[in-house]
């Protein structure tokens, strides 16, 4: 029997998972790790918390397993892209990482766009320059922190972290690169005329696999770490939404997916390349070789009710312990109360600043329509909407690119909540499925794994044997109605606001 290890390093947490080769769950294990935010705005964590979630959640996963750590085929890393890992000449850590919901960059975006040129930069990386990407955070680094710049020698992305402490190899896949500002998307290398440009020498970059690559093996060091056995292969693996990709079988044209966890991301199959001029959604390559995607993504979706649970639940935390059940579901069995438009209140959920559609770092939360007779659960029912509007708004963005999903996969924390998958096929007048397996991302790079180490003869071939879905949730037509009267408004508000918000950030 040959097993396949999925690594996924969220936000929030890691979470690594053991698959069966035709992509049955063994054992699970997930470890949380804090985000820092030193100023408003910015976002941080240390790889340091990346690699002990990964090593232990590794560990136990084996040992709640009790297999023999010689049967597993292959490892394959997912992680949160863009984020900014900076390493000295003897693979220390210099600094935290600078993560993809960071919006510290403007100045040094406006600086990549003038020092490439704002088409060129397109033409060659298929997106312009944003504060979450990779690149402006190496300017900032180089401008604010000299010290720190000089004694780096490797610069690298947040799963390919992981990779150098099981490996010890400097590696990274087409996917997660695609992130960077520093990839040409349509070769699927890195683009020798943006780094002269920038003056970034390509040796401090990570060396470039397809994501179903063999890239390394597990070291000894590593293995007595986490108790693999020494010499596993690791393949590329992806940005985690590439690998969400793999793992809901969003491998084929017509296909798409819609995952709410700490961003809320809407992702097309594409088999070439497809750009918005105004990069208000992102082009970027597939795992599968070959394939590029079109995907939004919002930058506090999940984000924002977790935010409203972690300040104002305190109580249905405490009854969803007493209860042996996840806080969110109570909390849904709550929003489900409050009719449709939340008693005249919307909520805008750009509590990090946001990036699809508006792309606009300065923007914030809102409450729209406070009123005396809002309670809790009013507010509560806006925030879900709200980040239902938000994805809404992505979606025409991909209409407007002749890019038309026809019915949708839901995945990441969010997608498992009946009632937002509801909200979403209401919204988006087309019925939203899930998978039967609920790991997205984690069994996508178990499949590359798999692919890597020769289990299956391509992704498309991993993602039929592996993946099979549930009955789809249909759109209730009429509440398509109440929600499209709604969503008019929220769409004019932004626009309203746009001047406020960057008055407020220059406070
Ligand atoms: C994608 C993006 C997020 C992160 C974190 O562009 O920034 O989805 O990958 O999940």
């Amino acid at each position: 029997m040959k097993y396949l290890l999925g690594i996924d390093l969220g936000t929030s947490g890691t979470k690594t998972v053991l698959f069966t080769q035709e992509g049955k769950s063994v054992a699970s294990a997930t470890e949380e790790y804090p985000l820092h935010q030193p100023q408003n705005g910015w976002a941080e964590q240390h790889p340091d918390d990346w690699w002990r979630a990964a090593k232990n959640t590794v560990f136990q996963v084996l040992k709640d397993s009790g297999i023999d750590p010689g049967e597993i085929a292959g490892i394959g890393i997912s992680g949160q892209m863009h984020g900014l890992v900076m390493l000295d000449k003897n693979g220390d850590v210099l600094r935290p990482a600078i993560l993809w919901c960071d919006g510290r960059t403007t100045e040094e975006c406006k600086e990549i766009t003038e020092t490439v040129g704002k088409q060129r930069l397109i033409e060659i990386s298929a997106n312009p320059a944003l504060p979450g990407f990779t690149a402006g955070k190496i300017l900032w680094v180089r401008k604010h922190e000299p010290e720190i710049w000089d004694q780096c020698t490797q610069i690298m992305l947040p799963k390919d972290y992981v990779r150098y402490k099981l490996t010890g190899v400097y590696a990274t896949e087409v996917s997660d690169a695609s992130g960077t500002n520093l990839l040409d998307v349509a070769n699927r290398c890195w683009s020798d005329e943006i780094l002269e440009k920038l003056k970034i020498d390509k040796s401090i970059l990570p060396k470039m696999y397809e994501s179903a690559d063999v890239t390394g093996f597990v070291t000894d060091e590593a293995a007595e770490a986490t108790g693999l056995k020494a010499g596993t292969l690791v393949v590329g693996g992806a940005g985690d939404n590439a690998a969400a990709a793999v793992g809901t079988g969003v491998v084929k044209e017509g296909r798409a997916f819609i995952s709410i966890g700490t961003s809320g991301v809407i992702f097309a199959h594409s088999d070439k390349v497809t750009i918005d001029p105004q990069g208000r959604v992102h082009t970027f390559c597939a795992a599968a070789p070959g394939a590029w995607t079109v995907m939004s993504c919002t930058l506090a979706a999940g984000l924002s009710l977790k935010w409203f649970r972690d300040n104002f639940c305190e109580a249905e935390i405490q009854k969803a312990k007493e209860l042996n059940v996840d806080p969110y579901y109570l909390m849904d069995k709550e929003a489900e109360k409050v009719p449709i438009g939340a008693n005249r209140l919307i909520y805008l959920p750009y509590l990090m600043g946001e990036r699809s559609p508006i792309l606009d770092e300065n923007s914030r939360g809102v409450f729209f329509g406070l009123s005396a007779i809002h309670g809790k659960y009013d507010m509560l029912r806006a925030v879900m909407e709200g980040v239902v509007y938000s994805q809404r708004n992505c979606l025409d963005v991909l209409h407007e690119m002749n890019v038309y999903p026809d019915s949708i996969i839901a995945t990441g924390g969010g997608g498992s909540s009946p009632l937002w998958r509801q909200m979403l096929a209401d919204n988006f007048g087309f019925p939203v499925q899930t998978s039967t397996n609920k790991e997205g991302p984690v069994l996508g790079v178990a499949l590359l794994a798999g692919v890597g180490a020769g289990l299956y003869k391509s992704v498309a071939e991993a993602c039929e044997v592996a993946i099979k879905t549930n009955p789809p949730q249909q759109p209730n037509m009429d509440n398509n109605k109440k929600y499209n009267r709604v969503y008019e408004i929220y769409k004019g508000l932004y626009g309203q606001l746009k001047q406020s918000f960057s008055e407020l950030s220059e406070l």
